[in-house]
């Protein structure tokens, strides 16, 4: 029995969270491994809504959830997502969900870095959640981020803070604000500390325990390939990688314990935040996308940007991240359209590129290449096999299939956990 990785193949928000949950209450740990709570997963369990951004989404079904080292952790925002989801009767102790020790933390510093700097930049902002991410990751690879461990050692925190605080006044003056208020931010971390260290602990060695077992584990990626650091819309990305290799360093566990990666992919796209976005609609059909998908952010409340389906940058992601196989979603949200387009390659500069290429300017001037399809009136919204689907969207999801180069695995067809389609089970494969 395999392990299963889920990553995002797009720009994020591909609907993760509902296949996260299938799969997890199929699991035995579910852990997040990158990113923080910039996330926005949205769960809809019987009917009832669950929207989480920084939890592993195994929580809402009582699975062992685990926050890798990998990820970023803002210890309030944890509180009030845990005293959230209690108020909503899911139960969160030691038990079912641990932090790892080694976590860097997202302090009050970084999210006002975050700010500032969007809005110094005006126009070439990046569009960020506005949640702290990229001066936390800074922070930990610069060596000076305060990380979960330290929440047991806060007498002797003073070297750490004079390194670190060094480095944001620094940066603060250049944008005339006042130095850190250290005696202010060590309040804050012995107030939270001891809620963050009910559940720190080596995670790699839980980990390692609950693999012998034999148990199977879910690696919950957030975000999406394509705001990769590495292999994404440089500058226009987040600050980690999302891809899946990032499962491994980011929870402790080997590259040989990630198995089936299973990436999501919407069956159009969509993207908050600046950055290029070749299939991009400004017209009807982008507005009727978003209207019918409900493209706003889960964290931010940002409209998303929408467009066609681009099969080379998923063909793309999936090589990138070595996915086994795609489970696609929302194929619902194009029902009733006349034709329907998907990207096959891009033009620039009177040459065809069956790729997304790596400079910023040939990213933002690619013109894409596409294919119409004839479309499906009928309805595809809680489809739980082959048959109850129109014969326009069986070709449809076959094309995709043919240009991403890679197998669908599941077919989403709603927000609820059973209207699935399953094709291969990762966690049989
Ligand atoms: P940051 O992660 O807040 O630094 O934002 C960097 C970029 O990633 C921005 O374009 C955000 O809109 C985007 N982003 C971050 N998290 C998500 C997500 O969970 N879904 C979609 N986009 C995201």
């Amino acid at each position: 029995m395999a392990n299963v990785t889920v990553i995002g193949a797009q720009w994020g928000d591909e609907g993760k969270g509902k296949i996260v949950d299938w799969l997890a209450s199929r699991a035995d740990a579910v852990v997040r491994f990158q990113g923080g709570h910039n996330a926005g997963h949205t769960l809809v369990i019987d009917g009832k809504v669950f929207k989480l951004s920084l939890l592993p989404s195994g929580i809402v079904s009582g699975t062992l959830s685990i926050i890798g080292n990998g990820v970023v952790l803002d210890p309030w925002a944890l509180q009030s997502e845990v005293e959230k989801l209690e108020a909503q009767g899911v139960s969160i102790s030691d038990d079912n969900f641990a932090i790892a020790d080694n976590c860097p933390l997202i302090l009050p510093m970084h999210r006002d870095l975050d700010g500032l700097r969007e809005a110094a930049a005006g126009s070439g902002k990046i569009g960020t959640t506005g949640r702290g991410i990229g001066p936390a990751y800074e922070d930990k690879v610069g060596r000076r981020a305060i990380r979960v461990c330290d929440l047991a050692h806060l007498d002797s925190l003073d070297p750490q803070l004079d390194r670190l605080c060094a480095h944001h006044d620094a940066l603060r003056a250049g944008f005339d604000q006042p130095p850190v208020d250290r005696s202010a931010l060590l309040e804050e971390l012995r107030e939270i500390a001891p809620f963050v260290m009910r559940f720190a602990q080596p995670v790699w060695k839980r980990l390692k325990k609950v693999k012998r077992a034999g148990a199977k584990i879910l690696f919950e990626g957030a975000q999406g390939v394509l705001l990769d650091v590495d292999h994404g819309t440089y500058p226009f990305v987040t600050s980690s990688n999302t891809v899946s290799g990032t499962a491994a360093s980011g929870s402790g566990l080997g590259p040989n314990s990630t198995g089936f990666v299973l990436g999501i992919v919407k069956a159009y796209t969509t993207r908050v935040g600046s950055g290029p976005f070749p299939t991009e609609l400004d017209d009807m059909d982008g507005q009727t996308l978003g209207e019918r998908g409900h493209e706003f952010g889960v964290v931010t409340g940002r409209k998303r940007r929408c467009g066609w389906f681009d099969a080379v940058i998923v063909r793309q992601s999936c090589a990138i991240s070595g996915v086994t196989g795609i489970a696609l979603t929302k194929v619902d949200v194009l029902d009733g359209f006349e034709t329907v387009k998907i990207c096959t390659g891009y033009r620039l500069r009177g040459k065809v590129y069956d790729y997304l290429p790596a400079h910023a300017a040939d990213q933002a001037a690619v013109e894409p290449i596409y294919e119409e399809m004839e479309g499906w009136q009928q309805t595809t919204a809680g489809a739980r096999s082959w048959a109850d689907l129109p014969a326009n969207a069986i070709k449809y999801i076959q094309r995709v299939q043919e240009l991403i180069e890679t197998p669908v695995a599941l077919v989403s067809t709603s927000p609820e956990r059973d209207d699935t389609i399953l094709v291969r089970d990762p966690f049989m494969d």
